[in-house]
């Protein structure tokens, strides 16, 4: 096996993973630890960006990301986790990245746009804000990553990081960084339990990874289906029914979803006898990640060592990088 592109990832540190990280990302990161070498930034800084005010959500939320990604079977002997507060080299590398990136640059990014305004934060859009895909840029640079994985949403910052790559190796007169490439994601976005919009934390429709039995079950229960599918005997929807994306996304059984979902589609089943089989399928899934996120939990000691560890081995990459980007810039050691 060789261990041939070196893979960035990362996630901010705001609450805990969901089924949507699950099937959008988490899965494809036990897949791809396999046969690359790996680093997964819990992006405490970035998450400071927008809970500035609230530096205790990012603060309680550090260990338990780490919980829930070794929970799922990220291996730490694999993944170097590491923590972005943790690495003054990526403060440095943003400083001397920063010059090269305009106002106007940044405020054009769509995913910013967007951002900036569920933020509401009017025309007081803090500096660090409007930067963070700088500071990002600097966060893949650093581990010289060829490929990072996210949604197409993140394309844009992608392409402005390659942007920063090309400047900076003409300024060093070589390619002394690496011009990282998206690696999309195959899975479709998991809607959240009431349907339409994405699952996510803040949509308040997500069903968590560390969730009780009793509440996973509760959470599938209310699950957005066809509000038209009245009586058993009429035809249902399946495009836009929550629990169908769940079954295709998490059922091994692909068949015979394909079999229900026609059935479904044509009249004569129910929603309960779905329901019940996710809920089946999901109890499977989260029953031993459940327990082995409680287990951990209750070894806060093994999670610190699991991420001073990654976070030691991400620094060495940073420092070796950074003395580059200095040493282009002509910055003196002194
Ligand atoms: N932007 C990512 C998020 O919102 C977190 C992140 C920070 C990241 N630095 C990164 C992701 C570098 C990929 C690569 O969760």
């Amino acid at each position: 096996m060789s261990l041939t592109k070196r893979i960035l990832t990362g996630d901010r540190p705001t609450g805990p993973l969901h089924l949507g990280h699950y099937a959008g990302s988490l899965r494809e990161r036990l897949r791809l630890q396999l046969d690359h070498e790996m680093t997964i930034l819990v992006a405490d800084l970035q998450a400071l960006t927008d809970n500035f005010d609230n530096p205790s959500k990012v603060r309680e939320n550090v260990f338990a990301l780490v919980a829930d990604y070794l929970a799922c079977g990220i291996d730490p002997d694999r993944v170097s986790i590491a923590l972005q507060s943790g690495i003054p080299e990526l403060a440095e590398l943003n400083q001397l990245y920063a010059p090269l990136v305009s106002v106007a640059r940044l405020s054009r990014i769509p995913t910013i746009k967007a951002e900036i305004a569920s933020r509401g934060f009017g025309d007081a859009v803090p500096y660090g804000f409007l930067g963070y895909p700088v500071s990002q840029a600097a966060d893949i640079t650093a581990f010289d990553a060829h490929l990072v994985p996210a949604g197409a949403d993140q394309e844009p910052l992608i392409e402005l990081t390659r942007e920063v790559v090309d400047r900076v190796n003409r300024i060093a007169g070589s390619d002394i960084l690496i011009r990282p490439e998206i690696l999309l994601s195959s899975d479709p976005r998991l809607p959240g339990i009431s349907g339409g919009e994405k699952m996510s934390k803040s949509g308040g429709n997500a069903l968590f990874l560390s969730d009780p039995a009793d509440v996973v079950r509760e959470k599938v229960m209310r699950m957005f289906t066809d509000p038209d599918h009245l009586r058993v005997a009429d035809p249902g929807k399946t495009e836009g029914n929550v629990v169908f994306a769940c079954l295709f996304a998490f059922d091994a059984a692909r068949d015979e979803v394909e079999a229900l979902a026609e059935h479904y589609r044509a009249g004569g089943l129910g929603d309960m006898v779905l329901k019940r089989r996710l809920n089946d399928v999901l109890q499977d899934m989260l029953g031993p990640i459940r327990q082995r996120h409680a287990e951990l939990t209750a070894n806060p000691d093994y999670l610190r060592d699991v991420l001073s560890r990654g976070t030691y081995q991400a620094r060495a990459k940073a420092g070796a990088t950074l003395a580059r980007v200095r040493s282009a810039f002509g910055l003196h050691m002194v």
